[in-house]
């Protein structure tokens, strides 16, 4: 198993007041080449989940239970080696695009940063391979765009710009929040079909955060559904949304556009 958590709770604290839990006892697993899709409403903690496993979580957060990655626990690893862990094995693309990238360098330069930084390649050939992932995320003319910076590009090319980063490093387990909210809806299925492909072509497993169950029903093996820090079900994604076993996943379809619904062929 790439990944299991087990029992994750997560609670920040308040000044002057009791700390306030926002995952209460969640539990999955994940294999090896499995796309596994992550939807609840806003707030449910589907984006501190994802920090939390990449040992990213404020210092200001207490979590209990554990996350194992690949036979070890995260939530105990020294920062050092979770540093290593992310630059190797873990990558990440960030809810906002923008934040994710540094708006003062050239995106050739920052995706090659990393690789120079943790594969220890040199400067020339990060370039080239900055280059070659400028290609494989489908930007135009990535020759000339390799110099931009972000501000000159579109927002979706800025959200390629941030899946290349994180696959730079070749990760074993990618975890992508939203990686297509801030983009035009056939913008976002290029994006999402890039990332499938992805997934399939370099065998890694991939989390995939979305509100859009249209989204999760395209690309995820299995569905966690979650509510307020809850996990409500999780199962096979064909199951998950012609059956599902709970009100709140009925309501989440309900709420869909019926196009949409029927496209899922059930509920
Ligand atoms: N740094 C933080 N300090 C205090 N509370 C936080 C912090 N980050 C998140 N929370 C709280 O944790 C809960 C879960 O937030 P989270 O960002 O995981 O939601 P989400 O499911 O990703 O929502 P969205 O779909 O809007 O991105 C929210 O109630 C939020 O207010
Ligand atoms: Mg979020």
């Amino acid at each position: 198993m790439m990944l299991e958590i087990n029992d994750l709770r997560v609670a920040f604290q308040r000044r002057n007041h009791p700390p306030t839990q926002v995952i209460h006892g969640l539990s999955l697993s994940l294999e090896r080449g499995q796309t596994l899709g992550i939807v609840g409403e806003s707030g449910s903690g589907k984006s501190v989940m994802s920090l939390a496993t990449m040992g990213l979580l404020p210092a200001t957060a207490t979590a209990t239970g554990s996350i194992m990655f690949e036979g070890r626990d995260i939530l105990t690893m020294p920062e050092r080696d979770l540093c290593k862990l992310r630059g190797n094995r873990m990558g990440m693309i960030f809810q906002e695009p923008m934040t994710a990238l540094n708006p003062a360098m050239r995106v050739g330069a920052q995706i090659a940063e990393g690789l120079i930084l943790h594969k220890g390649i040199s400067r020339a050939a990060a370039r080239t391979e900055a280059l070659h992932l400028l290609e494989m995320v489908q930007i135009p003319r990535a020759a000339e765009r390799i110099d931009s910076f972000p501000h000159e590009m579109s927002g979706g090319q800025r959200q390629r710009v941030g899946i290349a980063i994180a696959l730079a490093l070749k990760p074993d387990l990618l975890i992508a929040d939203e990686p297509t909210t801030a983009l035009d809806v056939t913008v976002q299925a290029e994006v999402l079909d890039i990332l499938d492909d992805l997934v399939t072509d370099l065998g890694i497993s991939l989390i995939l955060i979305s509100h859009d169950l249209g989204v999760i029903a395209r690309i995820a093996d299995r569905t966690l559904v979650m509510y307020r820090g809850d996990m409500m079900e999780e199962g096979p994604t064909e199951r998950v949304l012609r059956q599902p076993g709970h009100d709140y996943t009925r309501k989440l379809l309900d709420a869909m556009p019926r196009r949409v619904r029927a496209s899922l062929g059930g509920a």
